[in-house]
């Protein structure tokens, strides 16, 4: 079926089965156009908590779309492609983070939603890019606390912060990869460019960036600058939002390697139009989770959910 057809067919499909399409900002232009809610993580588990659908299919990877179930265990969560995984989630199990936590007693654990059910349910307390500064300022100053996965978030929040969380040693790897000597010769071809970069990027890349935030905060930043070219240091699949939201704005994408799209997700980029099409046809694949787990898993996510809702982060 051609792309058009596919999209007809989807829109169809979703209404015939009361079911409800997230789409995160770094899937393909396609998906995004049929989904409907587009958002960051944060606003995305929100959706998810909300949603009356019967059908919650997740365009995202798998991290998300399990969280999406613990949040409304009754909906049936599908995933287009099953095997759309993330680095930060792969780099500690929950068997991992029990040791650490072993070998730091008395540290409160927060872990980045980028991490595995098991993860969550060893953790104290869940945070987003979108909310994590906010969020750990909010603990007692004198807490000792465990940042996971992603050690270039935490490091970036130790730094907003001033506290000086434990880092579980894992990164994105595609934020991880790019470098700073690359922006910097993006900035001196572009110097009225302000840099725009997401914090799970390394420290080198930060440092020279103008403006660092969750996909959903440079989405603001973007609209409300007076900027008309922005260098963008992230997954290029929010171009589509930015490029939509500011027709009259130019964003230029930063590659790790010179002509080389290496900044995709491959985990997000699993995802096809093709694939949503069969996923809500035939209703697989299917997260399934046992109730013990979503249990566990739920009480550090309902706290991160209500504190940024104390904290007027979210409504
Ligand atoms: P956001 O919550 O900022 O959308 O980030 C999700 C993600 O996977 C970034 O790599
Ligand atoms: Fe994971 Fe990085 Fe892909 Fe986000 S961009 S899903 S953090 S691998």
């Amino acid at each position: 079926m051609k792309n058009e057809d596919l999209k007809k067919e989807i829109l169809k499909l979703k209404k015939e089965k009361n079911a409800v399409i997230l789409g995160h900002y770094y899937q393909i232009d396609d998906i995004q156009e049929v989904s409907d809610y587009v958002g960051d993580s944060l606003a995305l588990a929100q959706e998810a908590q909300r949603t009356q659908a019967e059908i919650i299919v997740f365009c995202g990877v798998h991290f998300m779309a399990e969280t999406a179930k613990i949040l409304n265990p009754s909906r049936k969560v599908l995933l287009p492609d099953i095997n759309a995984s993330c680095s930060l989630a792969e780099s500690c199990t929950g068997e991992d983070l029990r040791k650490f936590k072993e070998e730091h007693p008395g540290h409160f654990v927060v872990s980045y939603v980028n991490c595995s059910a098991a993860v969550k349910a060893e953790s104290d307390l869940i945070c987003t890019s979108g909310n994590a500064e906010k969020l750990i300022n909010a603990l007692p100053k004198d807490q000792k606390i465990i940042f996971a996965p992603d050690k270039n978030l935490g490091g970036y929040i130790n730094s907003q912060t001033g506290r000086n969380m434990v880092l579980w040693n894992g990164v994105c790897t595609v934020h991880d990869s790019l470098t700073s000597e690359n922006i910097l010769n993006m900035k001196a071809a572009h110097p009225e460019a302000p840099v725009v970069a997401h914090p799970e990027c390394n420290a080198a890349v930060l440092a020279v960036s103008d403006f660092i935030g969750s996909t959903k905060a440079m989405l603001t930043y973007i609209s409300k600058s007076q900027s008309k070219q922005f260098i963008v240091a992230t997954e290029p699949g929010i171009l589509y939002e930015m490029k939509r939201n500011n027709p009259d704005k130019e964003f230029l994408n930063v590659f790790n390697i010179e002509g080389c799209s290496c900044n995709e997700c491959s985990y997000m980029k699993l995802n096809t139009l093709e694939k949503l099409y069969n996923c809500l046809l035939n209703e697989t694949p299917e997260i399934v989770m046992d109730m013990a787990t979503i249990e566990k898993a739920a009480k550090p996510i309902v706290r991160m959910l209500d504190m940024s809702r104390e904290l007027g982060i979210i409504k």
